[in-house]
């Protein structure tokens, strides 16, 4: 039973009062768990292309979810260490998030967004696990020049865009941030129904080729040289380059498609949805930053070829632009909704 449905039925004005601030007091509580998993999260991804950077994915052996056959393994290498540890706090993700789910279908009742967005936390942290493990138990980690590992590699980061979506829309839901409206009714900037998914699937195709040049980094070492000597050994025709060497040079080619995009749809929706909110263009401005920085984060990637610390900042700035994209993309979805941010916290249970 919800906080808010125990509350029903109960006659007197103070006790009503009283359930009304110990609600309100939850919902604090959740929305504070909400941004606090979120934050926690993006220190486990950064922490998790560690683990690739360091060479440590084979840490804990072909074993999953064991280490080497333990749950806490009896002696350790700095890589064991490094994997374990990884292991651990994503772990500890999965716990923050079965406390949201239990946290929000206790504090809100039936039919409140905070619910859904919490279930997909869990349900995509789960999966982050399984494509995780997936990866060792195939043994695509270490040195492994599988083809197989790129689009594992891929997929894995595709699944950590959507967690942080996930996570952020349910730290929104719980401050009291109104429901998505979806689909967008015809009459409605009709465009945002094709504009919305069309970016969604190129940020994540952004990021999931990102993975592979991550990768291939990793794997191949950029030719001593400029990027061109880079470029000409990749494709060189001496037979032993492969497929993820070869796709190291796509992302920076899309970034620059999908910059010009996002570029695109921030204008067309502050010329289109008017009055735009003022939490729009700020998020706006700060999107034009990011990808500033991220684009010099990536020039400075292949100039420098990609050194351990850049991977993590480009990383760090890729989750950032993420967010905020997830934002711009929800703010048009509800502006026009008749739910006031404070009412949505505060709707009748069912
Ligand atoms: C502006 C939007 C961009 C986004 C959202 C983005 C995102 C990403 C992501 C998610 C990764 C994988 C990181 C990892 O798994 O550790 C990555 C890797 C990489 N990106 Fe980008 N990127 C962008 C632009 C660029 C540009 C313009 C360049 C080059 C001119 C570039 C060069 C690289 C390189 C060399 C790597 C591999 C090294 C590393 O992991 O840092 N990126 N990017």
């Amino acid at each position: 039973m919800s906080l808010l449905s125990a509350q029903q039925g109960q006659g007197a004005p103070k006790q009503r009062g009283e359930g009304q601030q110990e609600h309100q007091i939850a919902v604090r509580w959740l929305a504070r768990l909400a941004w606090f998993t979120l934050a926690y999260n993006v220190l486990v991804i950064l922490w998790g292309a560690y683990v690739r950077i360091s060479g440590s994915g084979a840490g804990c052996g072909d074993h999953w979810p064991l280490c080497d056959g333990h749950v806490v393994p009896p002696s350790f290498t700095v890589q064991r260490v490094i994997e374990f540890s990884h292991r651990a706090t994503s772990g500890l993700s999965g716990l923050f998030a079965i406390g949201l789910v239990g946290a929000s279908f206790w504090a809100t009742p039936k039919g409140h967004p905070v619910r859904l967005g919490a279930a997909l936390t869990l349900g995509l942290i789960v999966l982050e696990g399984l494509v995780g493990g997936m990866q060792v138990l195939l043994g695509l980690t270490a040195n492994s020049t599988d083809p197989a590992r790129g689009l594992v590699q891929g997929v894995h980061l595709a699944n950590t865009f959507l967690l942080l979506a996930a996570m952020l829309l349910t730290a929104l839901w719980a401050g009291g941030a109104p429901k998505l409206r979806w689909p967008v009714a015809k009459s409605d900037h009709a465009w945002l129904r094709w504009a919305v998914p069309l970016i969604t699937g190129a940020m994540l195709l952004l990021g999931m080729a990102g993975a592979v040049t991550a990768l291939g980094d990793k794997l191949f070492m950029p030719a001593p040289g400029t990027p061109l000597d880079t470029l000409r050994r990749d494709f060189g025709h001496n037979g032993v380059t492969g497929l993820i060497q070869q796709l190291r040079v796509v992302h920076p080619l899309l970034a620059v498609v999908v910059c010009a995009l996002l570029l695109w749809f921030v204008d067309k929706v502050k010329h289109s949805i008017a009055p735009v909110s003022p939490t729009f263009l700020r998020a706006g401005y700060w999107l034009y930053a990011v990808i500033a920085l991220q684009i010099g984060a990536g020039l400075l990637n292949v100039a420098l070829k990609a050194p351990g610390w850049l991977q993590l900042v480009h990383l760090a700035l890729a989750s950032v632009m993420w967010l905020l994209v997830v934002l711009l993309m929800y703010l048009p979805l509800t502006e026009h909704s008749s739910l006031p941010v404070h009412e949505a916290t505060q709707e009748a249970p069912a």
